[in-house]
């Protein structure tokens, strides 16, 4: 069995879309294999549903908002708030609308500038991250990117500091030492499990807009840690109390595609505009994307799989609690 067949990651939320990416229109997702249509009710929340009009079964994400209601393109049914089935135009006025008209509509939540989706029953809340209501920090959103490969190797790949000095040597990481030191795991808060750590980065002319420095490298003290299933959040803190917080979302689309976001909070002094300042993020991303969508298929979960070093630690433990959430 492929991982996204596993009834227990239904009970979870990942996001898929930018709030400001549904706008006034319904939108296509796809999450875990199946389609869904988000969109916006009237009282400005976000609504999810399978995107398929029980009616004859076209996709609802072709359909358009009338009057705050979601309208079908095929025969005009309309949908209200929860998915209510509020006109049936065939049948006129007033005609009673069938109960299974109804969407079955699913959790869905406007969180950190993206909406997320739980299809099943969510059994814990989206992971918290606390600058988010500190005045002192700016939320930058990114949009959602699809990369080709498994989101288990994106995790895999965003709790590991060993590919550094190979992978991102366009950026952050060339004549990084490669020498990874011993890594404890600590639970970092609430709903973060993971480790402390500290770096020096290569800081080039593109990156001192968002270390503040002009200097060839800065000591960055990060952590980087998991929230089960699939989101990792890294924090950078340097010198000067500059603080950068990436939460990095990894959605399963299918086995092999996913959904890829992040989020960056900041407590600078909003000297430097939003896209500048995540422009050097954007180019790591890019240099892990390029790396992932060369390696095939699924990562595999079993702890003899594949061959682990000290440096591996915090995504085998990862896998390891993964593997026991896919196996529930
Ligand atoms: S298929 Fe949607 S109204 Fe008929
Ligand atoms: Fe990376």
């Amino acid at each position: 069995m492929e991982f996204i067949q596993a009834e227990s990651l239904r009970n979870y939320w990942y996001p898929v879309i930018d709030v400001s990416d549904v706008g006034d229109q319904p939108k296509k997702v796809t999450l875990l294999g199946a389609d869904y249509v988000v969109w916006h009710t009237p009282d400005g929340s976000v609504a999810a549903a399978p995107d398929r009009c029980p009616h004859r079964e076209a996709p609802l994400s072709i359909g358009w908002i009338e009057e705050g209601n979601l309208v079908c393109a095929y025969h005009g049914w309309a949908f209200g708030d929860e998915g209510r089935c509020v006109e049936v135009p065939s049948s006129g006025q007033g005609a009673t609308v069938p109960p299974a008209a109804h969407l079955p509509c699913v959790h869905a939540e406007s969180r950190y500038g993206l909406v997320w989706i739980c299809p099943g029953t969510p059994v814990a809340s989206i992971p918290g991250v606390p600058h988010d209501d500190d005045p002192a920090f700016r939320r930058i959103n990114t949009g959602v990117d699809v990369w080709k490969t498994a989101a288990t190797r994106m995790v895999d790949n965003f709790l590991d500091i060993s590919h550094f000095p190979w992978v991102h040597t366009g950026t952050f990481g060339d004549g990084l030492d490669r020498t990874v030191p011993k890594i404890e795991l600590s639970q970092l808060d609430d709903d973060f499990y993971g480790y402390a750590y500290e770096v020096d980065a290569n800081n080039p002319d593109e990156a001192n807009v968002i270390s503040g420095s002009e200097e060839s490298t800065v000591h960055r003290w990060m952590t980087t840690g998991y929230a089960l299933p699939l989101i990792v959040r890294s924090t950078i803190r340097y010198a000067d109390g500059l603080e950068h917080i990436l939460l990095l979302c990894s959605t399963p689309i299918d086995d092999v595609t996913s959904y890829f976001t992040f989020v960056v909070w900041r407590n600078d002094d909003h000297s430097v505009d939003a896209e500048e300042t995540i422009a050097f993020d954007r180019a790591i991303g890019a240099e892990d994307k390029a790396m992932l969508q060369r390696v095939p298929g699924t990562l595999p979960l079993g702890q003899t799989d594949m061959v682990s070093v000290q440096s591996d630690r915090p995504s085998v433990d990862w896998r390891r609690n993964f593997l026991a959430l896919v196996e529930k």
